[in-house]
C-alpha cells in the first residue's frame, strides 16, 4: 500500500509536464544535469535527498516514505530516499535502476532537471540518452571503494558527450569516518583521469547522501573542507554557454507563411547571435540574404541569441525549406556528404555496415550508410580495438556517407549542429547516436560528372527503355530458371539484356563475401550499384539474388530509380524449396553442415508489395516469364 503511494507520488513528479514546469519557473535559469553511479554508490539516495530537501515531495508522500522506510528496516531511522526514486518495485527487487528517468526540482535560485541513468555496464545507451543536453554531470564515487572501472567509463562518456562540468561526489563519507586523506586520494586520482580525458572543470565534494553531509549545508563533520555544498555548487555552476561560442546557426523547423504578405523561417537558434540587418546565408543552397525582422512569441527583437526560438524574415524571397540551416554569411558550417563520427550503438541487432539507415541531425533527415568501424573503444580501458561491426552499447569510429550533402559543425564546436541519431528505415526505431567529428575530404573532391550522352539518348539508340527486374526469393525457389527464360525471350526480341545471378557474382566481384547478415547486406549493396550502372547503360537488367532483407531491396530500388525498378517475388514455400533441394544445400543445412542458410537459420523477409508476385505452385516457369515480359510491355519499356 505504502509502496503504491510512494510510487504514485514519484510518478506524478516524473510525469509532470515539462513545459508547465518550465513556465512556472520561467524567471529562473535552469541547469540540466546527469547523475552517474552504480546501484550501491547511493545515487538514488542522493537524488531522493535533493528532491526532499527542495520540498517537491509532498507531505503525505513523506509520511508514506517514513512508514515505508521503517517497514523495510532502514537502520537508524534514516529515511530511505532510494525508495522515493526507485519507483518500480521490480527494479527494486533486482536492486538496479533501469532506463532514464527525468526529475525536476527547484530552489530559490535555479531550477533543475536531473537525468537519472543506471550505472550498469550494459546501459551506455541510457546514459547517452540522459546526457543529451546536460550541462553538468555528477559522478558518484563510494569513498570506501575509490575510483572504479565504472568511474572511468562514466567519465569517458561524459567527455565524449561534451559535458563541460563534472562534479565528483565522494559519497558515504560517514562510513570512512569523514577521512580527509581518503578524499584527497580520490580527488588526486580523479584529476589525473580527467586530464587524460580532457575534462577541464572538475569539482570534488565530500558528501554523505544518507546523512545529509554537504548536500545542502556545510557539514560539521568535514571541517577540513572549505568548498561549496553540492546544492550550492549546482546553484552556481556556470550554465553551459552552449552555442554562444559558435557562429550564428539556426536550423529551420518550419516555414511560417500565414498569408501571402509574410514569410518567415522559424526555429531554435543553436549557435551565436543574429541582429536585424545582418547578412546571412541559407544552406545547403548557399543563397545569401539579409535579416529584416526577428519576431518571437513575445514580440519583435533587434537581436536574438542561442537558446531563443525566433522567426526570421529576410529581405528577399530566397528558397528556404524545413531542415535548411540559416547561418552567418561570414562563417558558415561545412557542407559534406561523408564524415568521420563517433557512433554509440543502441539496439540489440548489430550495426550492418552498408545498410541504408536514416540520419537525423536537427531538423534534417537524410539516408546514410556506415562503414565498418575503424576501431571501437573499450569504455572500461579506453583501448582502441579492431571490430567489424558495433553491438549494443558499443562505441566506435565510423565513416558515414549520406545521400546528399548536409551542413554541420563538429560536435565539439556545436552539439546541436554535430550530434545526430540513426534510425532504422523500416521499424523507425532509434538504433544509434553519433557525434560528427569532421568531413572527409574525399566528399569535397569527388564530383558527379555530368555526361553528354543521357539515358534517354541511349534508349533511342537501342530502341527500348532500361529496367531492373529484381527477382527475390528463397534459395531453390526458381529465380534463376525464371530469369533465364525471361532473358531468352527478351534477347530473341532484340532487347539488350544482362543477367546478374547470385551464384555467379559470388565467384567474382563478391568472392570475398559469405552469408552472415553483414555480408549479405554488402553483397546486395554492390549488386544494387552494379545494376544501376547497367541500367544507366540502357540495359534491361535481370537480377536473381535471394536478397533476403527489405532494407537492401529498398536501397536497390532507390539506386535504380523508382520508375525503372520491378520487384518480382518468386514465392515458393520453404517446404517446397526444401523438397526440391536442387543443390542439396537444404539437406546440408538441416544436418548442421551449412550455417546461416536462408529459411533455416537465417531470415527471409518477404516483400510486402512487390510489382510482380509469382506463385510457383500455381505457375510454370514459362508462364511466369510471360507475366514478366508482359509487364515490361505494359510499362512501355519494350514494344
Ligand atoms: S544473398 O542472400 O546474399 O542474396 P545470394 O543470392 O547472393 O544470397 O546467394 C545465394 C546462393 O548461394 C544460394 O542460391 C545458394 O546456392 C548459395 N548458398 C551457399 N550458402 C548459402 C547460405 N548459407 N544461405 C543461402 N544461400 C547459400
Amino acid at each position: 500500500m505504502a509502496d503504491q503511494t510512494i510510487q504514485d507520488g514519484v510518478n506524478a513528479l516524473i510525469a509532470e509536464d515539462i513545459d508547465a514546469y518550465l513556465d512556472v519557473h520561467e524567471h529562473k535559469d535552469m541547469l540540466r544535469f546527469l547523475t552517474c553511479g552504480s546501484v550501491d554508490d547511493g545515487k538514488s539516495t542522493l537524488i531522493g535527498r535533493l528532491l526532499y530537501e527542495s520540498h517537491l515531495v509532498f507531505d503525505d508522500h513523506l509520511a508514506a516514505l517514513e512508514a515505508d522506510s521503517r517497514r523495510v528496516g532502514t537502520q537508524g531511522g534514516d529515511l530511505d530516499f532510494a525508495l522515493l526514486v526507485d519507483g518500480l518495485s521490480a527494479e527494486r527487487e533486482q536492486g538496479i535502476t533501469i532506463d532514464v528517468a527525468y526529475r525536476f526540482f527547484s530552489t530559490e535560485r535555479r531550477k533543475f532537471i536531473v537525468a537519472d541513468t543506471p550505472g550498469h555496464e550494459q546501459y551506455t545507451r541510457n546514459m547517452v540518452t540522459g546526457a543529451s543536453n546536460a550541462d553538468a554531470a555528477v559522478i558518484l564515487v563510494d569513498a570506501r571503494k575509490g575510483l572504479l572501472t565504472q568511474t572511468r567509463r562514466h567519465s569517458y562518456l561524459v567527455s565524449l558527450l561534451g559535458i563541460e562540468h563534472v562534479i565528483v561526489a565522494i559519497n558515504k563519507l560517514d562510513l570512512v569516518d569523514y577521512s580527509q586523506e581518503i578524499c584527497n586520494d580520490i580527488e588526486a586520482g580523479y584529476r589525473e583521469l580527467a586530464s587524460e580525458l580532457g575534462i577541464d572543470d572538475v569539482t570534488c565534494i565530500p558528501i554523505s547522501a544518507l546523512k545529509g553531509d554537504n548536500i545542502i549545508t556545510a557539514s560539521p563533520n568535514t571541517p577540513w573542507y572549505g568548498g561549496p555544498t553540492l546544492l550550492q555548487h549546482l546553484e552556481t555552476v556556470e550554465l553551459a554557454d552552449r552555442g554562444t561560442r559558435s557562429p550564428f546557426r539556426m536550423p529551420v523547423q518550419w516555414v511560417n507563411r500565414p498569408n501571402l504578405d509574410f514569410r518567415g523561417f522559424s526555429g531554435l537558434i543553436v549557435g551565436g547571435d543574429i541582429a536585424v540587418g545582418d547578412p546571412i546565408r541559407a544552406l545547403p543552397s548557399g543563397k545569401r540574404s539579409t535579416v529584416t525582422e526577428i519576431t518571437t512569441f513575445d514580440g519583435p527583437l533587434d537581436r536574438a541569441v542561442a537558446g531563443q526560438s525566433v522567426t526570421i524574415v529576410l529581405d528577399d524571397e530566397i528558397d528556404v525549406s524545413r531542415g535548411d540551416v540559416l547561418c552567418t554569411d561570414a562563417d558558415p558550417p561545412t557542407i559534406a556528404d561523408q564524415f568521420e563520427a563517433h557512433i554509440v550503438w543502441m539496439q540489440e541487432e548489430e550495426l550492418l555496415p552498408g545498410r541504408p539507415y536514416l540520419l537525423k541531425l536537427g531538423a534534417t533527415t537524410v539516408g546514410a550508410t556506415l562503414s565498418p568501424p575503424k576501431h571501437t573503444v573499450d569504455v572500461n580501458t579506453l583501448q582502441h580495438l579492431a571490430a567489424k561491426t558495433l553491438g549494443l552499447n558499443e562505441i566506435g569510429v565510423c565513416t558515414i556517407t549520406t545521400d546528399r550533402a548536409i551542413p554541420f559543425d563538429p560536435y565539439e564546436v556545436n552539439r546541436d549542429m554535430g550530434g545526430f541519431i540513426l534510425i532504422d528505415r523500416l521499424t523507425n526505431a532509434t538504433v544509434g547516436a553519433g557525434m560528427l567529428q569532421f568531413a572527409l575530404r574525399r566528399s569535397q573532391n569527388v564530383h558527379w560528372q555530368a555526361l553528354d550522352v543521357t539515358a534517354e539518348s541511349r534508349g533511342t539508340l537501342k530502341g527500348h527503355g532500361a529496367s531492373v527486374l529484381w527477382l527475390t526469393g528463397l534459395s531453390g525457389s526458381g529465380k534463376s530458371t525464371i530469369a533465364n527464360r525471361v532473358e531468352a525471350q527478351l534477347h530473341a526480341q532484340g532487347v539488350h539484356t544482362f543477367l546478374l545471378d547470385g551464384d555467379n557474382v559470388r565467384h567474382g566481384l563478391n568472392h570475398d563475401l559469405g552469408f552472415t547478415d553483414a555480408d549479405r547486406v554488402e553483397n546486395i549493396r554492390r549488386i544494387a550499384e552494379v545494376t544501376r550502372l547497367m541500367a544507366d547503360a540502357g540495359l534491361v537488367v535481370l537480377v536473381s539474388f535471394i536478397s533476403p532483407f527489405r532494407a537492401e531491396r529498398q536501397l536497390a530500388r532507390e539506386r535504380a530509380g523508382e520508375g525503372r525498378f520491378v520487384e518480382i517475388f518468386v514465392d515458393t514455400p520453404l517446404a517446397e524449396a526444401e523438397a526440391r533441394d536442387v543443390k542439396g544445400l537444404y539437406a546440408k543445412a538441416r544436418r548442421g553442415d551449412l550455417k546461416n542458410f536462408t529459411g533455416i537459420d537465417s531470415p527471409y523477409e518477404a516483400p510486402d508489395d512487390p510489382e510482380v508476385h509469382i506463385d510457383t505452385l500455381a505457375m510454370s516457369p514459362d508462364e511466369a516469364a510471360d507475366v514478366i515480359v508482359q509487364r515490361l510491355r505494359e510499362s512501355g519499356t519494350i514494344s
